[in-house]
């Protein structure tokens, strides 16, 4: 495990970015798995800056979104599916043809048939993930089973709370995602995770030093063979100072 600790959001974005630029460096056909939420937005920024810059050929890279909103239309600005062509397929210019969102029909078909295209590209090389406040990874909320697969699940009120901010109003955030399994994750060779601010500091801590229990989904990261973290100071802040050579 490797924590790094910075305290400008934009560099932390640009760390992260190499990571991911490294992993297609090594295989132009790299899986990438993509994260939603605000905190990767530097990451996709950094690393769509890296593409332009370096000339990197990213034509063939693999792309698996994380989870989306059950029953969302995927036109809608909000859906998961806009959010990773917009923030990433674009601006990076990604195949878009080769970069798959779960449906939002989010049936027990989609989830087997999206688990098995992960491992018909070869399984993910490198997993972008964010962590909510309550740990949660993807959509895959507290007591969620460690080997679970590609599911539905239904939203906590918290996270219902947290991505409100994204819609009109609280009551139009879907209440039910279909989300990559927390074993679908741990399959990943590579779990690259972001965190930034006070509010997931508790989380962070939590699942870094504490015990690896479903209460706290992302402490199964602890089983994970090779994760980065990529912290800000706040996100950092809970844990021991030995940690984090502080
Ligand atoms: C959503 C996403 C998660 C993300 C989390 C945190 O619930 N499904 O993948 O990690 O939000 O989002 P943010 O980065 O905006 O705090």
């Amino acid at each position: 495990m490797e924590i790094h600790v910075i305290a400008d959001p934009q560099e932390l974005g640009a760390l992260a970015a190499s990571h991911v630029v490294a992993a297609i460096e090594r295989n132009s056909q790299a899986v990438i798995g993509l994260a939603t939420g605000s905190t990767p937005l530097p990451l996709y920024r950094a690393w769509a800056a890296s593409v332009a810059e370096s000339k990197l050929d990213v034509s063939q890279v693999r792309g698996f979104a994380l989870d989306e909103y059950a029953g969302i239309s995927p036109e809608h600005p909000e859906s998961y599916r806009s959010v990773i062509t917009n923030e990433v397929v674009i601006p990076v210019g990604l195949t878009p043809e080769f970069v798959r969102v779960p449906p939002s029909s989010a049936t027990d078909a989609d989830a087997a048939e999206y688990d098995n295209a992960i491992k018909a590209a070869g399984g993910i090389d490198l997993q972008i993930l964010g962590i909510g406040r309550n740990g949660h990874l993807g959509f895959n909320e507290p007591g969620t089973a460690f080997d679970s697969r590609t599911h539905r699940i239904s939203l906590t009120p918290e996270t219902i709370e947290d991505n409100a901010r994204f819609f009109d109003s609280v009551e139009e955030v879907p209440t039910e995602a279909i989300t990559q399994g927390l074993g679908t994750i741990l399959d990943s060779r590579i779990a690259l995770v972001i965190a930034t601010g006070e509010s997931k500091a508790a989380a962070v801590a939590a699942a870094i030093t504490g015990e690896v229990t479903t209460d706290m989904p992302a402490s199964i990261l602890q089983r994970h063979p090779n994760v980065i973290w990529c912290l800000d100071t706040a996100a950092a802040s809970q844990l021991p100072a030995e940690l984090i050579g502080a």
